[in-house]
């Protein structure tokens, strides 16, 4: 890859961000199906390690939506890569439209889920990774908000998941058949000028 490419590229901040939020969020998606199985097994030792795992669900899924706020900033400020030569409009704007939801999904999807918990008649606390109790949000108890929170939980969930099918078949697309820098602008720069 050129120099001149690098420089068009995304800046370190932009690549560390992309990588470790798409890290929280695919361990949030696959840890958050686990869940439900655990909690409501007979056995309490998976009950346990249930409960464990919300602490750790919700904690890692708070650390996305206040990570997705400062990369909202990081965007703002640096602008998208531009896109290659070769792109039709249709594909610039669907890929526009992939990332917009991906934006709207780290915010969306964790502030369902602390608006389900916020509102639960459990009243379970949120111990963020053990070291400090995490607010709840002001709704009070509110036993039909938390159930609407949670099935808005599992919607975005779910919508997450199509639209992380689409983008990585689009990055793969643009490696494999259209050959160019796309992919690579986004991988970490170890190695690279
Ligand atoms: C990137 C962020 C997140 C992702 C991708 C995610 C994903 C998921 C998924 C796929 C499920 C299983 C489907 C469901 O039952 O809804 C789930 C369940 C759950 N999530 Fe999240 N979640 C995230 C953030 C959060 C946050 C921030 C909280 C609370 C502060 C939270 C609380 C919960 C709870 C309590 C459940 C269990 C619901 C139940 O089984 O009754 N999640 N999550
Ligand atoms: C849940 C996981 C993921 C999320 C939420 C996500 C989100 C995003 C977003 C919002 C962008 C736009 C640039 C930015 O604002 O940082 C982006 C760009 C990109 N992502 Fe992901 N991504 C995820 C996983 C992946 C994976 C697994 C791959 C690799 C196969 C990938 C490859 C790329 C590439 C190549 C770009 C650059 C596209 C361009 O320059 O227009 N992403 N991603």
């Amino acid at each position: 890859m050129s120099s001149t490419a690098a420089r068009s590229g995304y800046s370190a901040v932009s690549i560390a961000l992309h990588w470790l939020m798409a890290l929280l969020i695919l361990g949030n998606l696959a840890g958050g199906f686990v869940l439900g199985g655990l909690l409501d097994s007979p056995d309490p030792a998976d009950r346990q390690l249930g409960f464990r795992l919300v602490q750790l669900h919700k904690s890692s899924g708070l650390l996305v939506l206040v990570l997705a706020l400062v990369r909202l900033l990081v965007r703002l400020v640096e602008g998208f890569a531009p896109y290659p030569a070769h792109m039709t409009a249709t594909e610039r704007t669907l890929a526009r439209l992939t990332h917009l939801g991906f934006y709207l999904l780290m915010i969306g999807l964790p502030l369902a889920g602390w608006v389900m918990v916020s509102s639960s008649p459990l009243g379970f606390p949120t111990l963020w990774f053990g070291l400090f109790e995490w607010p709840h949000l002001p709704t009070g108890t509110d036993k039909a908000l938390s159930e609407q929170a949670g099935e808005v939980h599992e919607l975005l969930a779910y919508g997450a998941i199509a639209l992380l099918l689409l983008h990585v078949g689009a990055a793969l697309k643009h490696h494999w058949f259209d050959r160019d820098e796309v992919l690579a602008r986004m991988l970490p720069r170890v190695g690279r000028p």
